[in-house]
């Protein structure tokens, strides 16, 4: 059963990892979250390893593959999740490129009013730097960014992460489901208004029968 109350259409979440590395901590996290993403979600992550650097020669030319590709799957998703390290106190360049690239399609769906959240695995401040920037970066794109509760790892804690970069942490499990959790209701509030109105509505007929 899905939010918007039927089996047919779950919320397609597309998934980004700011991190090329194999055993990336911050691709790891994505797919820790397609295995424990909320009933009526459903995780699709999206290697940006092949995009050019965003040129506007190039894209004068036509678009690239891989740039077709990320835009059809932007446009094929309801949401986004992105998952950032943090280099330097921002984001990555190659996240950074992907979503330029991605900011290019306004006309036909793209970022522009699309639910997205960021979660993300780092140093010390477990990306809260890299996401306040990205923030700044998906305000720009018209993206509908849920922030809180948030998902801030510390990725060199041990027991956290396997030298493979999967999440092994139950508690750290748990706060990403919680933020999955939120993600869904809030995705499904931009999305599927009337299912909260029908809520409301109902709340109202009752406070007024009482
Ligand atoms: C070039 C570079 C700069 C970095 N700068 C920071 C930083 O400013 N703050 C931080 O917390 N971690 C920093 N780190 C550590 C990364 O956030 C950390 O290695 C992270 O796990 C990388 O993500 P990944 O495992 O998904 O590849 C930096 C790493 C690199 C390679």
């Amino acid at each position: 059963m899905t939010l918007d109350g039927s089996n047919e259409s779950p919320l397609r979440v597309l998934a980004i990892s700011g991190s090329l590395r194999k055993a990336s901590f911050n691709t790891g996290l994505l797919r820790a979250a397609r295995e424990i993403a909320p009933d009526g979600m459903e995780i699709n992550i999206f290697d940006i390893r092949d995009l050019p650097f965003y040129d506007g020669d190039v894209e004068a030319q036509g678009d690239p593959a891989p740039v077709i590709a990320l835009k059809s799957a932007v446009r094929d998703a309801d949401a986004v999740l992105f998952a950032t390290p943090e280099y330097n106190w921002g984001t990555s360049g190659v996240l950074k490129n992907a979503i330029d690239w991605a900011s290019r399609d306004r006309e036909e769906g793209s970022l522009m009013g699309k639910p997205a959240t960021l979660i993300g695995a780092g140093g010390r401040a477990g990306t809260a730097r890299a996401q306040m920037q990205l923030l700044e970066t998906l305000g720009e794109t018209g993206s509908v960014v849920m922030v809180k509760p948030g998902v801030h790892i510390q990725a060199f804690a041990p027991g956290t992460f396997d030298s493979e970069g999967n999440l092994i942490d139950e508690a750290t499990k748990e706060a990403l489901r919680r933020h999955l959790d939120e993600f869904m209701n809030w995705s499904a509030r931009l999305l599927w208004p009337r299912h909260f109105i029908g809520f409301a509505c109902e709340m109202d007929i009752a406070l007024a029968q009482a």
